[in-house]
């Protein structure tokens, strides 16, 4: 492989088709942080508006070492996967405490902030000080796939290894701010899954058009073998798991003078299990069952609605049922908290329960 001709085809590409993203217009390497962790399984279409609320909210590292976790979590609300806010939080307390704001500058010191993997240490070195990392994610994994005909499963710790050897490679080591950002920005919007929806119009587009015109195509061994389209190729998936819970939605008007005729109560709990997806965020009081619950139970409660649906996570099949409770008086429930409904917006909420709220919103209840 002729390296320098290459870098040539996929930086003249890079610089006619890139994206303005703000987090590819600055060098602040606490903004590219924030920035990689929101966009961990998040398209760049959602993380935006995200990033722009964090960056202006905490713009330095220390604003957010001292905001309280809850409001970060409240602030993250509807991205998914909590554990990566909760990280985050963390990884800026540790970096202040450790003396290292603005933010660290070794790849070794911000590989060892929580939630910062390989690759987000490729990408924050890389993008915001121009080291001579890698910054392998999905799309990168498929250009190499495909560019080098590889057909072993990438996300292995042999398939990783294999991999990082070919990149090693393939680094423009002195340019590597410029590397990583068009290798990255090629596999999101030109050399696109198969299938899968991608990030760009010109995805709509098959790759049976777009490799013929592509201009890394004399480099490209997955084409010159027809095998680009059936890469890159993954571990078998590991087995969903089910769960079903039913949520208790207590709702409660109280008659007494002193409040608002209209106020309406209900009863919310925080999840306190550290191991738990959803741990630190409220929900109503909820029952968790590893099977399916018995036919009978499924009738709606007396004089309530009731609201089921399935939530799709990478690997559990979540299998909701809220159960609304019009109620003469709120039930005690342990760990319970009484909150007007009207402040149940200030409260970090699973996405789940957000899905659900928003239904019983469109019925009117
Ligand atoms: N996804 C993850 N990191 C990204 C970045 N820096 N630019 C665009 N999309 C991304």
């Amino acid at each position: 492989m002729h390296n320098s001709i290459f870098y040539s085809h996929l930086y003249r590409w890079y610089e006619s088709n890139r994206r303005i993203l703000p987090w590819r217009e600055t060098k602040d390497a606490y903004c590219i942080w924030l920035s990689e962790v929101i966009l961990q399984q998040t398209r760049v279409a959602q993380g935006m508006a995200y990033y722009m609320r964090f960056v202006e909210r905490w713009p330095t590292v220390e604003a957010l070492a001292s905001a309280d976790e809850a409001e970060v979590l409240r602030e993250w609300q509807g991205l998914g996967y909590y554990s990566r806010a909760r990280n985050l939080h963390k990884a800026a307390k540790m970096v202040v405490e450790r003396g290292w704001s603005p933010f660290p500058a070794r790849f070794e010191e911000i590989r060892s902030l929580p939630g910062v993997g390989e690759y987000t240490a490729g990408a924050i070195a890389s993008f915001a000080y121009n080291a001579p990392y890698a910054a392998m994610d999905g799309n990168v994994y498929r250009v190499l796939a495909r560019l080098f005909d590889i057909d072993e499963a990438f996300d292995t710790t042999a398939g990783k290894k294999r991999f990082r050897a070919l990149m090693e490679e393939l680094l423009d080591k002195e340019h590597a701010r410029l590397f990583n950002s068009a290798i990255m920005e090629f596999g999101a919007l030109y050399c696109t899954p198969s299938h899968a929806r991608s990030d760009d119009v010109q995805g709509t587009k098959g790759l049976e058009e777009k490799c013929p015109v592509c201009p890394l195509v004399d480099f490209c061994l997955g084409h010159a073998h027809g095998t680009a389209e059936l890469l890159p190729v993954r571990k078998p998936r590991p087995q969903v798991r089910d769960r079903w819970f039913t949520y208790h939605v207590y709702v409660y008007q109280p008659s007494e003078v002193s409040y608002q005729p209209s106020e309406l109560f209900t009863i919310i709990r925080r999840r306190e299990n550290p191991k738990d997806i959803w741990y630190h965020l409220y929900e109503f009081p909820c029952e968790e069952m590893s099977h399916e619950p018995s036919a009978i139970s499924h009738q709606p409660s007396a004089g309530g609605n009731q609201l089921s649906f399935t939530h799709v996570l990478s690997h559990q099949r979540l299998h909701a049922r809220f159960l609304i409770h019009r109620v003469e008086r709120l039930p005690e429930i342990e760990g319970g908290i009484v909150i007007p409904w009207s402040e149940l917006d200030q409260y970090a909420l699973s996405r789940l329960t957000l899905r659900a709220l928003d239904t019983m919103g469109h019925k009117g209840w």
